[in-house]
């Protein structure tokens, strides 16, 4: 007999401002299956994920729940059903703890004897944080730190206890792992194979097409919002699930070309900053990119901000193009000619109620300054031909940046900063939440900027892309650098290995 799918949805439709973005859309998952859905940038996964857990409405077919039918107005109706949503864009709180953002709009639910309703006490709160966050994802977050301090991916491991703590029989997960490291998603991926058995059902979004693969029962591909492909990932493989998401095979996913590197444009000598990092020290050439690698904690997130004078370090000299200085500040280093894209867009990047062409255009307004005024004209030129290069879904220059799907938003701040035109750019994991397809002409546009004899930092949790497109990679480990080696001359295993034990010096 067939058993009744914890979820069902027939024939969903949904349009914005008239644009269609989910056609025909039906899909069922089963208990204790884990179903992948995976699309590119824009194609409405996230939307879809927004329906089945109330924080939109459908404007035509049917929703069921364990074969009820349902027409959720909020995401709290959504949850009563035991639907636990973690949200691609997070949805903390940044000045309250971590324990409370665990609990948020969840303190009330413990009823004493008395009947009366009264707030889960903070000593529990926090036990039950530690023990989430300790025990199942494996972490050493103080439950008691302010959200605001935390690093991405701790924040990104906060709103995933957040949607374990309560058992729920569907958890969505809209591209958890985007800011996680590779012991991080390892463990994350235990605790979703810990909740089938225990009959749980889960949709997972994710561009890591392997991981989807490789975690996931069966997978689900939209495009333009149609389904193309819902097939079962035994029978599946990377390419026919990129044949399926974009309509053609990719040749290379690092169209890596080895240029001529220049001289010395930036060098690091005994960098320290408190417990973040010690005695870094590196160099970085014209035409060169340079990956900076290591664990979650390794002091590779502290570094680069400390490059560009976020929390600028306590010891050790800074060159640049031969001279030294001192970056105390963001306005010396951007003084100097370098720019920085943060890994957080969320909090850090976009200015959500404005529009993609001003987003866009923020950090270069001498661009286009005419006199005294902004020419709007100009404003849109620039802006049109960044949308078109990175292939940015969007109805125009105009349209809200808080509109666009998450990988779309990422484009736009990759592009406000390549327009500031920078000698040195430093980018913290530039591809986070951008698909495979587009991801290639995000390293192609990289590649371009370097070639002007200019040079990119670039921190990524991802090794594969760091070997797959850098010069040289450094290896971070415990704050300090482990290894220091050619790109060609290394591969993912070494680097995991450098990460974890220390290696030479080269
Ligand atoms: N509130 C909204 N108003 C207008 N358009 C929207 C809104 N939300 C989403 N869209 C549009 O719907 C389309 C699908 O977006 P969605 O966020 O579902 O994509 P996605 O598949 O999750 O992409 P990504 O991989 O980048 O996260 C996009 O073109 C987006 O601009
Ligand atoms: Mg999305």
């Amino acid at each position: 007999m067939e058993q009744t799918p914890v979820l069902e949805l027939n024939n969903i439709h949904k349009a914005f401002n008239n644009v269609p973005v989910l056609d025909n859309v039906s899909l069922k998952l089963n208990p204790g299956e884990v179903l992948g859905l995976i699309g590119e940038n824009g194609a409405g996964k996230s939307t879809l994920i927004k329906i089945i857990c109330g924080a939109y409405e459908f404007d035509q077919g049917e929703m069921l729940v364990d074969g009820h039918h349902v027409d959720f107005r909020n995401p709290e109706q959504s949850r009563r059903l035991g639907i636990s949503t973690i949200y691609q864009e997070l949805s903390l709180f940044p000045s309250l703890t971590v324990a409370q953002n665990i609990f948020i709009a969840r303190e009330f639910e413990r009823v004493p004897v008395s009947g009366l309703v009264t707030p889960i006490d903070n000593r529990k709160m926090e036990s039950e944080a530690r023990r989430i966050l300790h025990e199942t994802l494996g972490t050493d977050i103080n439950v008691n730190m302010p959200l605001e301090r935390l690093t991405l991916a701790e924040k990104q491991l906060v709103e995933i206890a957040r949607a374990l703590y309560y058992k729920a029989q569907i958890i969505i997960m809209d591209e958890p792992t985007t800011a996680l490291e590779a012991r991080e998603k390892e463990r994350l991926f235990t605790v979703i194979r810990d909740l089938k058995k225990l009959g749980t059902s889960i949709i997972f979004v994710s561009h890591y097409l392997f991981e989807v693969l490789d975690i996931c029962d069966r997978v689900y591909v939209l495009r333009d919002g149609k389904c193309v492909l819902d097939s079962p990932s035994h029978a599946a493989s990377v390419d026919t699930l990129i044949q399926a998401m974009i309509g053609k095979s990719l040749e290379r996913q690092y169209p890596k070309e080895r240029l001529e590197i220049g001289e010395k444009i930036f060098e690091v000598k005994n960098l320290s900053r408190e417990k973040a990092f010690q005695d870094v020290s590196f160099e970085l050439h014209r035409r060169e990119i340079l990956g900076i690698v290591g664990l979650a904690g390794c002091g590779k997130t502290e570094l680069i901000r400390a490059l560009y004078g976020i929390d600028p370090p306590e010891e050790g000299e800074v060159h640049i193009r031969g001279r030294k200085v001192t970056i105390r500040d963001i306005k010396d280093a951007i003084e100097h000619k370098m720019a920085f894209l943060p890994a957080d867009r969320k909090t850090e990047g976009i200015f959500d109620i404005k529009n993609v062409g001003w987003n866009m255009l923020i950090a270069s307004l001498n661009l286009i300054t005419r006199n005294t005024h902004i020419s709007a004209r100009q404003e849109s030129r620039l802006a049109v031909a960044y949308i078109d290069k990175l292939k940015i879904k969007t109805q125009s220059s105009g349209q809200v940046i808080s509109s666009l799907s998450g990988g779309n938003q990422q484009k736009v701040l990759l592009a406000r900063w390549l327009l500031t035109g920078p000698e040195i750019l430093l980018l913290e994991d530039p591809t986070r939440g951008i698909d495979v397809n587009v991801k290639t002409e995000v390293y192609k546009l990289i590649t371009e900027f370097v070639k002007e004899g200019r040079g990119v930092i670039m921190v990524s949790s991802d090794e594969e892309e760091v070997v797959g497109i850098c010069d040289r990679v450094i290896v971070m480990r415990n704050g300090q650098v482990s290894a220091d080696v050619q790109a060609a001359e290394t591969n993912v295993e070494q680097i995991k290995y450098y990460s974890e034990k220390s290696g030479e010096q080269q």
